[in-house]
């Protein structure tokens, strides 16, 4: 039996999360990291994967779900994680669950959870923090009793499955500045390859999925987005984003 801590987590937020909840279950979990090309991968039935992704507009983002696409589960369970920066998450858990039982996984618990807003970090400030991890670590013992069990299914999620909320993306792309110093760092890791590495100024914005990944990497602070859309948006969307939002697990 082989335990899997699978993550898109662009930022790093969604993989807090994530290792929090593998802490505290069962087993030495291995990690695949989504936001890297993944070789095809095949599970078995006696396998178990905490499959984590962000919503990114109510949605699981497209790349992680290409990436996904990589995988076949083959009756292998898997715990659905979907970490939302305190707006709310609609049809991202949904969506993640069609997507896994399309690849062969049974699905058997699922947590919507909160870590800091990666594109506006006023929001959720240094989430998960202990109250979370607390609260994390008390969900995965439940978890753990349901992956003991003999649960046959079908795992039941409320919101809508097959049709999901449109998501057009955001209109923040990055770019550098004149600190850039070319190490070429951020076309590395950009998770879509949006950034290239000859001209890491420049982003092609038709491919970049505004993750904020490169700006979170940059070791020269020399990344970002337009500040006036930035603050603008921002203020558009402050009153949906406001107060602390709770974790919430589904078995
Ligand atoms: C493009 C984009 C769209 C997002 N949309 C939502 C959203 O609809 N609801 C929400 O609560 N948080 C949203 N967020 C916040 C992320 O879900 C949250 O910060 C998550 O922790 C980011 O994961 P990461 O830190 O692993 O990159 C969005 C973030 C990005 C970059
Ligand atoms: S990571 Fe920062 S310093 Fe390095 S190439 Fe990218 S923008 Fe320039
Ligand atoms: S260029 Fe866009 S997609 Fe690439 S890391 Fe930066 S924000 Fe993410």
């Amino acid at each position: 039996m082989g335990h899997y801590n699978i993550h898109f987590s662009p930022t790093g937020g969604t993989k807090k999360v994530a290792d929090i909840i593998c802490s505290a279950l069962d087993g030495e979990f291995n990690e695949i990291d989504l936001c890297s090309n993944i070789e095809q991968t095949s599970f078995s039935q006696d396998d178990i994967c905490l499959v984590s992704v962000p919503s990114y507009g109510g949605r699981v983002p497209g790349a992680a779900i290409r990436m996904l696409k990589n995988i076949t589960g083959n009756g292998a369970k898997a715990v659905l994680n979907c970490v939302y920066g305190n707006r709310a998450w609609e049809d991202t858990l949904t969506e993640l669950q069609d997507t896994l039982e399309e690849l062969g996984f049974r699905c058997v618990a699922a947590l919507a959870t909160v870590a800091e807003h990666s594109i506006f970090r006023q929001f959720a400030t240094g989430r998960p923090d202990e109250k979370d991890r607390a609260e994390l670590i008390e969900m995965a013992g439940k978890i753990q009793v349901r992956l003991n069990g003999d649960f046959t299914g079908p795992l039941v999620l409320e919101g809508s499955h097959g049709t999901y909320k449109e998501f057009g993306g955001s209109p923040l792309k990055p770019f550098g500045n004149e600190s850039c110093s070319g190490c070429g760092l951020c076309a590395k890791k950009c998770p879509v390859a949006a950034i290239d590495a000859t001209n890491p100024k420049a982003t092609d914005s038709e491919k970049c999925i505004s993750c904020m990944r490169c700006i979170s990497i940059c070791p020269k602070g020399a990344r970002g987005v337009d500040p006036a859309l930035l603050a603008a948006i921002s203020e558009r969307i402050s009153p949906h984003l406001g107060g602390r939002k709770d974790n919430h697990l589904f078995l």
